[in-house]
């Protein structure tokens, strides 16, 4: 089965094409990152028009470098939530558009569904069931993940989610949107130990995680020193090493907890070198395999959306005729496509 998919779900316009014999047979993506840099964050509204500007191109120039003409597709997989409104629309509108002029299924798909099975377009995946932290600049959560539409959601962020908490923390250093690839930079000719900040909820049992007060220590100790040059790096390498700390401990819960020995990191924070090389080096330590999905299919991307969709499509999913496009969708609403089928029948 061939799947074209589309993402549009914030400042991301991407197009894919994925098939389940041959894999990913085509990718590509416009980012709107100078778009919004002026305004400091991503204006919504800005972010709909330009996926109307460039979603249609985006799509023939895809099929041109999979070298196939839109009657060799089979089914069409969208981004329908969460995310955006605007945004989303302008994907769900010519998903499921596309997929009638054609005569094609349409299936829309959960953002985040997408983002923990990106681990599965790389050569070697990873057997379920893993362990998945997903740390983006809108979600962060651990999960179990028993197989498709199987995901024991356990533990997420209480407020700021991580890439929120660097782009924040960016912005308090001065440093452009978006802030958390900066700061990462900033970090790397800092001291990590120069300001102790706290290791939000480690001192307490659960897998949930916490932001907000971090990034305040940071704001209080900002006003409180010399703003300089190697001060500002050593803010910034300290803040991520107490979230990188963070993070790796309650990974470490997880595993233990599940009994799992996999860990799969997702979300534009695994791109991050340092969370990067502080788990790669927990697992060396503890036995377990730690995978992260290659850098393009952390961030926002229409393979995952492409891949997941193909998979719920071979399951024998599909939707109404509808435009779907939900702005918040909770995860653990997601089914099997296996236990939708028992439920329905
Ligand atoms: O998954 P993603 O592309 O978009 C969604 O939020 O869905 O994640 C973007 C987030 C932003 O907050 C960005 O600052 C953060 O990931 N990010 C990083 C790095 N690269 C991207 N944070 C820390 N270090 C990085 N190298
Ligand atoms: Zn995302």
């Amino acid at each position: 089965m061939r799947v074209l998919g589309i993402e549009t779900s914030c400042d991301e316009t991407a197009v894919a094409i994925y098939d389940s014999d041959r894999g990913l047979l085509a990718h590509q993506l416009y980012s709107q990152v100078a778009l919004h840099a002026e305004f400091g964050g991503v204006v919504p509204e800005l972010a709909a028009r330009d996926h109307v500007r460039k979603l249609l191109p985006l799509l023939s120039s895809v099929l041109g470098a999979a070298g196939l003409s839109k009657s060799q597709l089979d089914a069409v997989a969208y981004t329908s939530g969460p995310g955006l409104i605007g945004a989303l629309l302008v994907g769900a509108a010519v998903a499921r558009s596309f997929a009638f002029a054609q005569g094609l299924p349409a299936l829309g798909v959960h953002h985040l569904e997408g983002h923990l099975l990106a681990p599965m377009l790389e050569a070697d995946p990873p057997t379920y069931p893993f362990v998945a932290l997903l740390v983006s600049g809108g979600h962060t959560l651990l999960a179990e993940i028993r197989g498709l539409g199987e995901y024991i959601i356990l533990g997420s962020t209480l407020d700021d989610a991580a890439g929120e908490a660097f782009d924040k923390t960016a912005k308090v250093l001065g440093l452009n949107y978006p802030g958390g690839p900066a700061l990462a930079k900033l970090a790397e000719g800092g001291r990590p130990d120069r300001f102790p900040f706290p290791r939000p909820m480690l001192d307490r049992p659960g897998l949930d995680f916490s932001f907000s007060g971090l990034k305040t220590a940071v704001v209080v100790t900002a006003r409180n020193v010399e703003l300089d040059a190697p001060t500002k790096a050593d803010l910034a390498c300290s803040f991520q090493e107490a979230v990188v700390d963070t993070l790796a401990a309650k990974c470490l819960r997880a595993l233990e907890q599940t009994g799992a020995t996999t860990l799969v990191v997702a979300g534009g924070v695994g791109a991050n070198r340092r969370l990067r090389e502080r788990l790669l080096q927990m697992g060396k330590q503890r036995g377990m395999q730690v995978r992260f999905p290659r850098m393009e299919f952390c961030t926002d991307n229409a393979a995952m959306i492409a891949y997941a969709g193909c998979q719920r499509l071979l399951a024998g999913e599909h939707d109404s005729l509808a435009i779907k496009a939900t702005a918040r969708w909770p995860m653990n609403s997601l089914r099997s496509p296996i236990s939708m089928m028992t439920t329905s029948t």
